[in-house]
């Protein structure tokens, strides 16, 4: 049945949007405080790394299944799966992204829930002169109250089911348009701040220079599954995006260009906080607390601090929101091509079913904190291990595999449109590097090695 669907109205739009959905919470939130807790430099190298070898060649893919269906993950890749004559139970490859993505979600609209709230913090002068005591106390209060954190939490989801209500062409292209150019605007001003300021040789210092006896297996398990939460991969967020993409865009340089600003952006952000943390003498290894426990005491001793710390959450929150809409949109295609609910009724419908397990989040951080699902992990532990560690690379070992071994090889090639030399490269990365790096990861983290 042949279907109309919207498209993006240029490369443009497209990169904003995917960028969009890369540069998030994972950037600003998660990224820093992995860093200092899993030794500064040897992390950031790792990390980089996997970017590189594996982010950026299983992104090109992931956009690839996207184009070339031009439908959402789980009919896609069965479309996919029958051009190729293969299995038609890789359509549960795009079934089980959907899914981490709202499981994705539901911890997700917590934390930008947080951010929302530390928008009027600031906004309200509460960070004036603060105490690192006061201000873990302040952290420490908001966490403790189901009532505020579900307040917020329901405002963020409120934010991103409206826009995604809207639909591809005015809601999603609308919002990033705006959204991503002032995110980046209001960076420069705080990293210009930092840079004046703060500590900026300290900072450097600890996220760049090499240290390898640093390296555990612990941060490398870490890096890798960041690699694939900063970038969006492996749940179909950057394949349904694709779906959306135009025929005469070249993947390989969109795909650069979006995996530099967001690896260059999330270094920045830690740059610009590091920098504050090491000038006020705090600790580097605060946890996922660090912006929130950190930042203030820095925002309030700095002229103008309550201005730039607004500021600064609001970047946070934009980041968050363009994000979020990502993490709903392939199950929202999926019901809207294949059921007659409307992407209006979709989209409420499937934000409830998220929002309730959003309060299960916010319930782990107080009355139910000492509820432990698996490996003496709570709830909002269990959600961001399960994802960003199993779930996530796994989705990309499979489109790897998938692209790699079941797709023809030159349906590939049409998509990716490369010149012989880069082809091989990619194809080098997609069909050896990549798995062979995920697998040794997932033998590690099964006990298989040690
Ligand atoms: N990349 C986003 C961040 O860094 C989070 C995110 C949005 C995401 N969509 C995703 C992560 C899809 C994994 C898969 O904050």
């Amino acid at each position: 049945m042949p279907q109309h669907r919207s498209h993006w109205n240029s490369r443009w739009t497209f990169m904003l949007a995917t960028a969009g959905s890369a540069i998030g919470l994972g950037n600003i939130w998660k990224l820093p405080y992995m860093i200092g807790v899993n030794g500064g430099s040897a992390f950031v190298l790792v990390f980089v790394a996997c970017i590189f070898f594996v982010g950026i060649p299983l992104m090109m893919t992931e956009i690839l299944l996207g184009r070339r269906t031009q439908k959402n993950p789980l009919d896609g890749m069965q479309a996919l799966a029958s051009e190729a004559q293969a299995s038609s139970a890789w359509k549960y490859l795009g079934g089980m992204g959907m899914v981490t993505g709202l499981l994705i979600l539901g911890f997700y609209s917590v934390i930008g829930g947080w951010v929302l709230a530390y928008i009027f913090e600031a906004g309200g002068g509460n960070f004036s002169q603060i105490t690192a005591a006061q201000s873990t106390t302040n952290f420490k209060a908001l966490l403790a109250s189901p009532l505020k954190l579900t307040f917020w939490h329901t405002i963020f989801m409120v934010m991103t089911m409206a826009v995604v209500a809207k639909g591809v062409n005015s809601g999603l292209e609308k919002a990033n348009n705006i959204l991503i150019p002032s995110l980046f605007a209001i960076l420069l001003v705080l990293l210009g701040y930092s840079m004046s300021v703060g500590d900026m040789h300290a900072a450097a210092q600890f996220m760049f220079k090499p240290d390898f006896s640093k390296i555990t297996p612990v941060a490398v398990l870490s890096a890798l599954g960041h690699a694939f939460f900063s970038l969006s991969l492996g749940m179909g967020a950057v394949m349904v995006y694709g779906s959306y993409l135009q025929r005469n865009v070249s993947i390989a340089r969109t795909t650069i260009y979006i995996a530099l600003a967001d690896t260059m952006l999330g270094l920045l952000v830690g740059l610009a906080i590091y920098s504050l943390v090491f000038a006020n003498h705090l600790a580097p290894n605060a946890g996922p607390g660090l912006i929130f426990q950190t930042l203030p005491i820095a925002f309030g001793h700095m002229p103008s601090g309550n201005f730039i710390g607004t500021l600064f959450f609001l970047l946070v929150a934009f980041a968050a929101w363009t994000s979020s809409i990502s993490l709903v949109e392939p199950a929202i295609a999926w019901i809207t091509e294949n059921t007659k609910i409307k992407r209006y009724s979709a989209a409420w419908g499937l934000g409830l079913i998220v929002w309730l397990l959003g309060v299960a989040v916010v319930l782990s951080f107080n009355e139910w904190k000492e509820i432990k699902i698996i490996f003496g992990l709570n709830i909002f532990e269990t959600l961001d291990k399960l994802t960003s560690t199993i779930l996530l690379p796994l989705g990309g070992l499979l489109m790897a595999i998938f692209a790699g071994y079941v797709m023809k090889k030159n349906h590939v090639q049409e998509e990716l449109d490369l010149n012989n030399q880069h082809f091989k490269l990619w194809q080098f990365t997609n069909n050896y590097i990549a798995p062979i790096a995920i697998a040794a990861v997932f033998l590690f983290l099964f006990g298989l090695v040690k």
